[in-house]
């Protein structure tokens, strides 16, 4: 593996003992990828940054750390609301070792952004080579933007996040993005909300694992994609998928997809996610909501009050930019709350089943909140907790 002469003063420690560290944890993932060099980023998004995850050892590392970031940085969601943590039920003693995460963090230079959603914050462009690490984040970045970042870990992305490179290997290579199997999906046409997608991505990511799909028969908009793509990271490992037509690199490469595998998926096994059970809250924003969709769920809950605790997530910035949409959706008593999600608060535990529209959260919740989950449309989790309740006898 190349490595430039600055490169070599830092691992010498010129620049202090952190970037040293930094820089060895790269080189070392390098070569045991193959990488040639290291290239530089245009950003990095850090996993590891709820306390529930990292807990007191996660702590101890980043406070022993010492040098600033180099590039535009943000955190994947955190454990709470960083502003409206006790409206949420989380205990003091949760709020004060987070707040120490945060601090962490802060010193080191990262935007005090907390979110799945990076690329709506600053802009991602076809081509870039990112170092992010929540898992829909990556599979959104290299699918939908045509960017260019493998899954890294927190430690990987914090690194990389610091030096302003990453090892050249995995999906920066262009070589290393073609399909690997084929989704033929029937009944495309009948798939019109996001939840739709996020089932058919947790049925396909269980089938193609770590493999590159080309899916055929759908034509989602980009919410969609965002949803299709955070269910098969999830229930899969997948980090990439095309769609034929409708992603970046399906349009500009002439995919050869003769000789693969081919899956065949139809509507009405992925409709079937959808139940019946009763819920005792409803959680929406996995992956956080974009713009759009915070004013469709705006839109569904304007004149109607929430008879559940109905959460809605999004990052903070995009929040901020659509006071209107928050205030009706707030009028309507559901929460908005930034920085975190259903999966990382623990604010979620105390529920027995929780609605989502996300197939990532449909994978996630069962294990991560230990409460059951139960499928539906934005508009089916809307007039699930409006619908009055029958009377406690
Ligand atoms: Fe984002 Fe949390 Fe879902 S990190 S993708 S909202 S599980």
């Amino acid at each position: 593996m190349f490595i430039s002469p600055e490169e070599e003063d830092i691992l010498a420690g010129k620049e202090g003992e952190t970037p040293a560290r930094m820089l060895e944890i790269l080189v070392a993932l390098g070569k045991v990828y193959g990488a040639a060099r290291l290239i530089p980023i245009r950003s990095a998004q850090v996993s590891g940054a709820s306390y529930k995850t990292i807990g007191r050892w996660g702590l101890d590392w980043l406070q022993h750390l010492d040098a600033r970031v180099s590039v535009p940085t943000v955190l994947n969601p955190v454990g709470m609301d960083r502003a409206r943590w006790r409206e949420m039920g989380i205990s003091p003693e949760f709020a004060k070792v987070q707040e120490e995460v945060l601090a962490a963090y802060q010193r080191l230079g990262v935007t005090m952004e907390c979110t799945c959603t990076p690329y709506y914050l600053y802009q991602t462009r076809y081509g870039d080579h990112l170092a992010w690490s929540e898992s829909s984040a990556v599979a959104y970045a290299n699918s939908v933007i045509g960017a260019r970042t493998n899954r890294e870990g927190g430690p990987s992305a914090l690194a990389a996040a610091i030096i302003g490179k990453t090892p050249e290997y995995g999906l920066h290579l262009v070589g290393a993005r073609e399909p690997q199997v084929v989704i033929r999906v029937e009944g495309g046409s009948r798939m019109t909300d996001a939840a739709f997608f996020g089932a058919l991505g947790y049925h396909a990511g269980k089938l193609v694992g770590n493999r590159i799909p080309i899916i055929e028969g759908i034509r989602p908009n980009r919410d969609h994609l965002k949803a299709l793509g955070a269910a098969m990271a999830a229930s899969g490992a997948v980090a990439l998928f095309h769609v034929q037509g409708i992603t970046p690199e399906s349009r500009i490469f002439a995919f050869r997809t003769a000789g693969l595998e081919v899956i065949n998926v139809e509507f009405d096994e992925v409709s079937a996610l959808r139940s019946e059970v009763p819920v005792d809250a409803v959680a929406l924003g996995c992956p956080h909501c974009s713009p759009e969709e915070l004013s469709h769920i705006a839109a569904l809950l304007a004149g109607r009050r929430v008879q559940i605790p109905v959460f809605v997530f999004a990052a903070r910035d995009v929040a901020a930019r659509h006071p209107g949409d928050v205030a009706t959706i707030e009028e309507s008593g559901a929460r908005v709350f930034a920085d975190t999600c259903m999966v990382v608060s623990p604010a979620m535990e105390r529920f027995g089943t929780i609605m989502v529209n996300s197939g990532k959260a449909f994978s996630y919740v069962p294990d991560m909140c230990g409460a059951a989950v139960r499928l539906g449309t934005t508009g089916e989790c809307i007039d699930v907790a409006t619908r009055p309740r029958a009377p406690v006898t």
